[in-house]
């Protein structure tokens, strides 16, 4: 095992995407291990759009925002390589805060979840993981019933991709994902079970609403806000109901610009509803079995887009603002 541990740290805060300058690679001695604490080598880092808030420093998060020159923070599965803790064995998989560096080190604790070794350890991230349970506690707020119209954006993106697939195991009648590619169209539709995808880039995306949902949309799944939200508030169905997982389109500027179709939902009669995932991890290990029961069952097709080495991070996690991804970005160590 190496004595060194090469880690990312954040050197200022970014403006728009993550620039080369606003993070350094650097090489620091391994940690060394107090009693209770287990090191843990990460294998697979997982890249969320909420990383970003971390990195900018902006409030009202569920976590603390990473200090300059401190090391940049992230989801993992790792493997515990030596232990002083008796949770843990050398030889566990877990999912942690694992941060963007070769090794952490682990305690018994919240952050550090001690996972089944038969599944291999990047689906811990892409389904087992925020972007599972995110789409999963989505599409119960929107509660399809049979036959009704769910629409999704962000579709082929690894919250969108599940989001989808679990709508059609809910029971829904057709299930439509907007994307900003062809080829991610192709994926929605071919891999994860879309009956079609809007490309939102092959413009006019009211006439395209139109046509892929001609009996206006009962659930719309948002993972992006902005334009495309408001378009969609134009062709929602009676007792429609949007729910609010993310609002992408609007990170990187921050400006949050309302919609201005939502007085339909008065008229519609519909409702608009929002959630935090990190609120329900009492629900966790539920939705898990549930995930754990479709993947199994051959009903849920994970995709995860993989970057290969520490080096890649803020390309994979530029990514998800840039639409470079299919499925789950992580990063492979
Ligand atoms: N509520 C919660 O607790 C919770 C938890 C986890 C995630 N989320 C939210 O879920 C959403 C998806 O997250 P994810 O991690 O699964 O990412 P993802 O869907 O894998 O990647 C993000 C995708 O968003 C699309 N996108 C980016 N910029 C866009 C823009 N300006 N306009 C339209 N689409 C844009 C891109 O797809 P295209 O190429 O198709 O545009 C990109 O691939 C995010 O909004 C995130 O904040 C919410």
């Amino acid at each position: 095992m190496s004595d060194q541990n090469r880690q990312i740290l954040l050197r200022r805060r970014p403006q728009g995407l993550l620039a080369p300058d606003d993070v350094e690679l650097v090489t620091s001695p391994m940690p060394e291990l107090h009693e209770g604490e287990a090191l843990a080598r990460n294998l697979y880092l997982g890249m969320e759009a909420a990383m970003r808030n971390w990195l900018t420093g902006s409030e009202g998060g569920y976590m603390e925002p990473v200090a300059i020159g401190d090391v940049v923070k992230g989801s993992s599965v790792s493997e515990i390589v030596e232990t002083r803790c008796d949770a843990y064995e050398v030889g566990d998989i877990v999912t942690s805060l694992g941060n963007w560096q070769d090794y952490v080190v682990c305690q018994d604790d919240i952050l550090t979840t001690k996972v089944a070794r038969d599944v291999e350890p990047q689906r811990y991230l892409s389904l087992y993981s925020s972007a599972g349970v995110t789409a999963f506690l989505g599409m119960e707020l929107g509660a399809p019933n049979e036959g009704d119209t769910v629409l999704v954006s962000a579709a082929a993106g690894g919250t969108g991709s599940i989001a989808g697939q679990i709508a059609r195991i809910m029971g829904a009648g057709r299930v439509v994902g907007i994307a900003g590619s062809d080829e991610k169209c192709t994926a929605a539709v071919e891999q994860f079970g879309f009956d079609s995808c809007i490309n939102y880039k092959a413009g006019d995306l009211k006439a395209q609403l139109k046509d892929h949902c001609p009996k206006r949309v009962d659930v719309y799944f948002d993972n992006v806000g902005g334009d495309i939200l408001d378009v969609v508030l134009g062709g929602i169905a009676p007792r429609a109901r949007v729910v609010l997982c993310g609002a992408i389109a609007s990170y990187l500027e921050g400006k949050l610009p309302g919609p201005r179709n939502y007085t339909n939902l008065m008229s519609r009669e519909a409702t608009m509803t929002g959630f935090i995932t990190f609120n329900h991890w009492d629900r966790f290990e539920e939705i898990f079995g549930r995930l754990r029961g479709w993947a199994d069952d051959g009903r849920i097709r994970v995709r995860e887009a993989v970057f290969d080495g520490l080096e890649r991070c803020p390309d994979a996690l530029n990514s998800i603002f840039t639409g470079g991804n299919i499925g789950k970005a992580m990063v492979k160590l």
